[in-house]
């Protein structure tokens, strides 16, 4: 079967792959030539080829139109130029599926194909890869906790700041990260005074294939000897800005800079696309699911009244139903007698083991007194109130969480000595 191929390269470079594209004795052939990006994409969704081949300075090309190629079941080939030998690694990045130099003759032109054939050939080769811009130098052995929650204001970025800071102060070099796209306020919550680019700086970097170690380094201002934090958007119209594509390397990115990666994500699973019809729309829930999607464990934190239990049995269904969350904790938090009766642990127990059936909840008391101090003074609960019931908890949920970073090592080990 003929494989069409999308063409959208600048110079005499195009014509002489289109020319050795023609002469592949009908295993490949031309199916368009793209003056831009937005023919290849229109070309790419109405399914007139399997097979892109790019120019590594087409304009706008970044992270998001190589996703979009990707999940129109289409290979990307990217051109890159002897003289700018930056654009090859900046395709790479992006996610090219190849790079390949910029043909001169018909010789040069021929190994573009038989390449680009080969990658086709790869039997089996999920058309959507993984990211691919992991810096050398150090591997990507960090692990990322995802601190989500139902609406209702359970407490997700009380513990996510929580969970971080004793991570941190456990010795682990760990990145506290604003993703909540609907009210993100981790900054404020822990004293960061200056406007931090954050997140979406991160994003854009990503973005454009820009982001390694170095830069998500700069961007993580350290408010504390083992702890970086990526703030979030001011505003929370700009959530256009924080694409899934594109925090998806930013998660690998952090995987490699720090041991843990701990994200305050929004409460909405809700896939926009499905509500529109508009498949390239940017999604308002992107950050989470893409989060929720790299997570190695996902602390799922509810609120200890009834409604809050109720909303977390659901979320719990919600979690399970989009296939995410599969290493999960739950921690249901300001647990108090007031809501939940005389003995309201036991109470929070037995709801969640009978309608989610779950039977390891972690509980987090209700603390008025301790986390108020801690906003008034913008501080973590471990600094100050170090002996409070509710920094208490979270310290031995963090403990919990750290020792699956030292099971990940030691299978780590175990496998780097077998092999
Ligand atoms: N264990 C606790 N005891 C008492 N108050 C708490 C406790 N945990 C959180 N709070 C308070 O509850 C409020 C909401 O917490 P937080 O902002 O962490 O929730 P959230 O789930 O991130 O909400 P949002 O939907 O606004 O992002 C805050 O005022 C916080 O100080
Ligand atoms: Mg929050």
């Amino acid at each position: 079967m003929t494989v069409g191929v999308l063409c959208a390269v600048h110079g005499s470079a195009e014509s002489i792959i289109v020319q050795a594209v023609e002469r592949t004795g009908g295993r490949l052939s031309v199916t368009r030539r793209c003056a831009d990006l937005t023919e290849l994409l229109a070309a790419a969704e109405a399914g007139l080829g399997r097979l892109a081949v790019v120019s590594g300075d087409l304009d706008l090309l970044d992270r998001e139109a190589v996703e979009l190629l990707h999940r129109a079941g289409v290979r990307v080939v990217g051109v890159g130029d002897v003289t700018r030998p930056w654009l090859g690694e900046r395709l790479s990045a992006l996610g090219a599926d190849l790079v390949v130099m910029e043909p001169q003759d018909e010789d040069a032109g021929g190994s573009v194909v038989r390449e680009a054939l080969a990658i086709l050939d790869a039997v089996g080769t999920p058309a959507v890869q993984e990211p691919n811009d992991v810096p050398v130098g150090r591997a990507a052995a960090g692990l990322v906790v995802a601190v989500w929650g139902p609406t209702g204001a359970p407490g997700r970025t009380t513990v996510a700041v929580n969970v971080a800071a004793e991570l941190a102060a456990a010795g682990r070099r760990t990145l506290l990260v604003d993703a909540d796209t609907y009210g993100g306020c981790v900054a404020q919550v822990v004293g960061m005074l200056d406007e931090a680019p954050g997140l979406a700086a991160a994003a854009r970097a990503a973005g454009q294939g820009g982001l390694d170690l170095v830069a998500l380094a700069r961007l993580t201002p350290q408010i504390s000897p083992d702890l970086r934090v990526l703030s979030g958007i001011s505003r929370a119209d700009r959530w256009p800005e924080l694409p899934s594509s594109s925090l998806d390397a930013v998660w690998t990115v952090a995987r490699s800079l720090c041991e843990w990666t701990v994200i305050d994500c929004g409460f909405n699973l809700e896939q926009d696309e499905l509500l529109s019809y508009d498949t390239r729309a940017p999604r308002r829930n992107g950050a989470t699911l893409s989060a929720l999607e790299a997570a190695d464990v996902v602390l799922v934190v509810g609120s200890g009244d009834p409604v809050g239990i109720q909303r977390l049995v659901r979320g719990l269904g919600e979690l399970t139903d989009l296939g995410l969350g599969g290493t999960r904790m739950v921690l249901v938090n300001r647990v108090r007698a007031s809501a939940a009766g005389s003995r309201p642990g036991e109470a929070v127990q037995q709801a969640l083991a009978r309608y989610a059936g779950v039977t390891d909840a972690h509980l987090v008391p209700d603390d008025r007194p301790s986390l108020d101090a801690a906003l008034l003074e913008a501080r973590t609960l471990r600094e100050v109130a170090p002996g409070s019931p509710a920094r208490r908890a979270i310290a031995g949920i963090a403990a919990r969480i750290d020792a699956l970073l030292s099971q990940s090592l030691d299978v780590a080990r175990v496998r780097a000595e077998v092999v």
